[in-house]
């Protein structure tokens, strides 16, 4: 049949451009200041530091407890901010304590980590994130914040935003891999996701960018352990992303646990005063993780805790979350002259503002709506929307001789420890979910032709259930094997030294291979996996991350081709731990990898190329690209400030050139040949995510910015440097095709 050439011409402007214009960081309004001013002339020093001051209510057998004397903090205004409680009924029960005991009634803030969902649970971010459909994450934050605040919250600590290269941290299933542009355009989305229409409103929650700063890079991947590396590299690979949320208009901001450069976060200037005030204009306020004033202390920065809230508030914290330093300490520094009544003033003044934007003087009950709650929750248009987000986030990394999608002939051996699971497909940091609203694999796949068997745990070195397994399987026609890891061992204090899958997942598999039968891996996990055996011997693997409540639908529906797989690798997949760090937009070295020499950049044991890239992700169809052509092979930028653009754009065009319907993420890379400092081989500049019908073409335009050809230079100021670009365009850090361009 004559192929469709509907070409066409799709000049798509940058978006994430226009977007960023629109955007602002969060601006009080003169009459939300006034009422501020108001309320801060009748306060008393207590009442003040009360308002500086977080604490968590504790954790019972059915759910949040508020431990006892917190009550009494709230009475005599030394609370002013509670996390870990939820609930329309909890939330109004201490809600109503600040604002008839107290003698100011200010009510308290209430927050928790939703961090991928609250009761309907998304795909953990790391997930979402490959699906790098910016919408699709939207809707998702929105979703968790709609449910969130229905059940009395009004505040999250999310998005967390870290940039990460390294899979030995397990809290890279929170954020969104390890690029700063593609993590950029993640925190903006979640950030308005979260925040809504506007503050204020009854479905709007204050987010809270975390974990500022750095804190993916520890040393040896450990968790809480020490990040040090030059200012430059830390603002053009790490900080970005905190400043694309802040600019989305994110109201609060959590310090991480780790020094950067010699200084704990909770106690730097330079990260909270110079970076965050006085170059971002960050005028929200700022919360430390968990005792991160305490730990200073420990970081042997200051000899005790009094120092310790002396450091912090004079770098810039305006809440002590949990450490109860400011409660105990600020009215004898300050007495003393250690810190001054404008800091602590100043502090309160944000804090304020953010309890009038969120209207909770007008109605310190809005979110305690126990029939919204009840209708909220769980919502059928809310799991569908799961389901959607889910699907988006699979990504297909092998499909040889195309043994997927399953056809509905085939007599199916389902197999492995999380393939009739429903517990761990909630992840970690999984809110208020529980597992039991879960839909397992084997759920998704019901009225297939199918046999199951565990075959394994998911750890230990028990093989007794292989037999089964080998059993049903040779009387099967394919074989779908679902393995991973628990969700406790990716998220905090989860590092890890080998990061393959846990037990004898990996033997199971190979020998499951070894019949002869199509094997299709279905990975669940929170963070990058070591698998060489499956990666060379399955015949298709399928990486779905841990995908929520919806789950077993999801993976069904790409299972059997309802959905076409369309996420790609936010992160690399390393080949052995010995690699990490790898990532794709490393520098060139002064001798670049060069198989014909000995004396180049490699290693003698192991190939310097990930087992799989940054970017990279399959598809049931095809795509081809043409190469790109730009604008103007010579472009000057003469008098056109940063952020403007650069009156280059370049243009490709994609075709579907297989049977079925696909969607494509166009990703655009550049790399500038000469710089007065090392630059990337490649960075991603830009991506458009396109749906193609089979033999349908489009033209896919990206326009340049000047910023978008900037870096920090040797002097160590922020620009672009004339001379050659390649542009390069492709469906994955590893496939591209380029275009070079010189920039007078
Ligand atoms: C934890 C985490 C942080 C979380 C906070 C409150 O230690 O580091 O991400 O938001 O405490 O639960």
């Amino acid at each position: 049949m004559q192929s469709i050439k509907s070409l066409s011409t799709t000049v798509i402007v940058l978006l994430c451009c226009l977007t960023g214009l629109l955007a602002q960081p969060y601006r009080p309004s003169a009459a939300i200041n006034a009422r501020v001013e108001t309320l801060l002339s009748k306060m008393t020093l207590e009442e003040k530091i009360g308002q500086l001051t977080l604490y968590t209510t504790d954790w019972g057998s059915t759910g949040p407890t508020i431990r006892e004397g917190y009550k009494d903090d709230i009475r005599k205004g030394a609370c002013g901010n509670l996390f870990n409680s939820h609930s329309t009924a909890f939330v109004r029960e201490l809600q109503k304590v600040a604002v008839e005991e107290t003698r100011l009634k200010i009510p308290l803030l209430f927050g928790f980590d939703v961090i991928h969902g609250y009761k309907t649970i998304f795909p953990i971010p790391l997930g979402e994130a490959a699906s790098w459909d910016l919408e699709a994450i939207e809707k998702s934050a929105r979703v968790a914040s709609t449910e969130a605040s229905a059940a009395g919250l009004n505040w999250t600590f999310a998005p967390m935003v870290d940039i990460s290269r390294d899979p030995r941290w397990g809290r890279v299933m929170e954020g969104a891999g390890e690029d700063p542009y593609l993590g950029s355009r993640i925190a903006e989305a979640r950030v308005k996701g979260i925040q809504g229409k506007k503050l204020g409103d009854p479905d709007a929650m204050l987010a809270c960018v975390k974990h500022f700063a750095g804190y993916g890079a520890p040393m040896g991947g450990r968790d809480y352990n020490t990040v040090d590396m030059s200012e430059k590299y830390f603002r053009e690979f790490y900080l970005p992303p905190y400043q694309a949320a802040i600019n989305a208009g994110a109201a609060t901001v959590m310090t991480s646990f780790n020094d950067y450069d010699g200084i704990p976060a909770s106690g730097s200037k330079f990260l909270l005063d110079q970076i965050l005030r006085k170059e971002w204009g960050f005028e929200g306020f700022v919360v430390t993780d968990y005792t991160s004033i305490n730990e200073m202390v420990m970081h042997g920065v200051v000899a005790n805790d009094k120092e310790a809230g002396e450091l912090a508030l004079n770098a810039g914290v305006d809440m002590d979350m949990q450490g109860g330093i400011y409660q105990a300490y600020l009215k004898k520094s300050l007495q003393e002259g250690k810190v001054t009544q404008a800091q602590i003033d100043e502090a309160v003044r944000r804090v304020l503002r953010l309890k009038f934007e969120l209207g909770l003087f007008e109605d310190p009950y809005k979110f305690c709506n126990a029939e919204r709650e009840k209708n909220t929750l769980l919502a059928p248009a809310h799991r569908a929307a799961a389901r959607e987000v889910a699907r988006k986030s699979i990504v297909l990394l092998k499909n040889d001789q195309e043994v997927l999608p399953l056809k509905p002939s085939q007599k199916i051996a389902l197999i492995g420890p999380l393939a009739d699971n429903k517990t761990e497909l909630i992840g970690n940091w999984n809110g208020a979910g529980n597992f039991n609203d879960c839909v397992s694999l084997k759920e998704g796949l019901s009225g297939a032709n199918m046999q199951y068997a565990k075959g394994c745990e998911l750890d230990g070195a028990d093989r007794s259930g292989f037999q089964e397994a080998l059993r049903i399987a040779g009387q099967s026609d394919i074989i779908v094997v679902a393995v991973g890891e628990k969700a406790n061992i990716s998220g905090e204090a989860t590092s890890k030294t080998q990061i393959n899958l846990p037990g004898v997942q990996e033997e199971l598999v190979l020998e499951l291979c070894k019949t002869g039968k199509p094997v299709v891996v279905v990975l669940m996990n929170g963070r990058p996996v070591v698998i060489p055996g499956i990666a060379e011997k399955a015949n298709a693997i399928l990486e779905t991350w841990w995908l929520g409540t919806e789950a077993g639908n999801a993976i069904a529906d790409v299972l059997w081709g309802k959905y076409n797989p369309s996420g790609k690798l936010p992160m690399s997949f390393p080949r052995s731990e010995g690699q990490i760090p790898v990532f794709y937009n490393e520098k060139s070295t002064g001798r670049p990898f060069d198989p014909n020499s000995k004396w180049t950049s490699k290693y003698i044991d192991e190939s310097n190329s990930p087992q799989w890239p940054f970017g990279y992700g399959l598809s049931y169809t095809s795509f081809a690209y043409t190469t790109p052509k730009a604008s103007v092979e010579t472009a000057t930028t003469r008098g056109i400030p940063s952020g403007k653009q650069v009156k280059v754009w370049v243009s490709v065009t994609v075709s579907n050139t297989g049977k079925v319907a696909g969607e494509e993420v166009v990703q655009l890379y550049i790399r500038d040949l000469v710089g007065s400092t090392t630059r990337p081989v490649k960075a991603l500049k830009g991506f458009r995510k396109i749906m193609l019908q089979p033999g349908e073409s489009r033209e896919v335009r990206f326009d340049l910015t000047a910023d978008d050809l900037s870096f920090y230079r040797s002097d160590n100021t922020f620009g672009m440097e004339p001379g050659e670009f390649d542009i390069m365009v492709g469906g994955s850090s590893n496939d591209v095709k380029s275009v070079r361009i010189r920039v007078n």
